[in-house]
């Protein structure tokens, strides 16, 4: 049974969500589901020039998890392992879609376990129907006015329409 002094397990998913896609929300649903917190963490990150800006993707991010009560986004910037001790977190949580992914997951992983060994990254994988589905291809798609519908959340969708007219 489950004991009140048991340890709570926060894990954050961290990324640039340029934008949130149906992807990440199935890797969300999936990681509020075994882990107590789930902190969805964008990176303020300088050096990108971003699609939608900082606060317009934590903006459709919070709409977004709003089921989840367990689920929260925040912005982060220097180095995630830095801000996972800040938070006290125990989990990185990353989504692998393909083999592909694996290299570049794992090179990080190791270098964060390098920098902080105390906090674990975990993968999860996403619905094989989105493992094609990545922001880069959405921001594409919806630049050369292609469908959306599937791809992103209904929200994202609207505000793509309205950036690319
Ligand atoms: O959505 P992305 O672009 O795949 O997310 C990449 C992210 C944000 C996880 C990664 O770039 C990151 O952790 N950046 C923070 C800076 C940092 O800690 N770099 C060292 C990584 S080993």
């Amino acid at each position: 049974m489950a004991d009140e002094t048991m340890k709570k397990v926060l894990a954050i998913y961290p990324g640039s969500f340029d934008p949130v896609t149906n992807g990440h929300l199935d890797l969300i649903e999936r990681g509020a589901k075994i882990f107590d917190r789930l902190i969805v963490s964008l990176l303020r990150n300088f050096d990108k020039q971003p699609l939608f800006t900082l606060d317009e993707r934590v903006e459709m991010l919070r709409e977004v998890v709003r089921p989840w009560p367990n689920v929260e986004v925040e912005m982060f910037s220097g180095l995630l392992v830095d801000y996972a001790r800040l938070r006290e977190a125990d989990v990185i949580l990353r989504g692998i879609r393909a083999v592909s992914d694996y290299e570049y997951e794992l090179q990080m992983a190791m270098m964060n376990r390098k920098l902080n060994p105390n906090v674990e990254t975990v993968f999860m994988m996403p619905a094989l129907s989105y493992s094609y589905l990545s922001s880069r291809l959405v921001r594409e798609i919806a630049h050369l006015g292609g469908p959306l519908h599937g791809l992103v959340p209904p929200v994202v969708e609207e505000r793509l329409r309205a950036k690319v007219l």
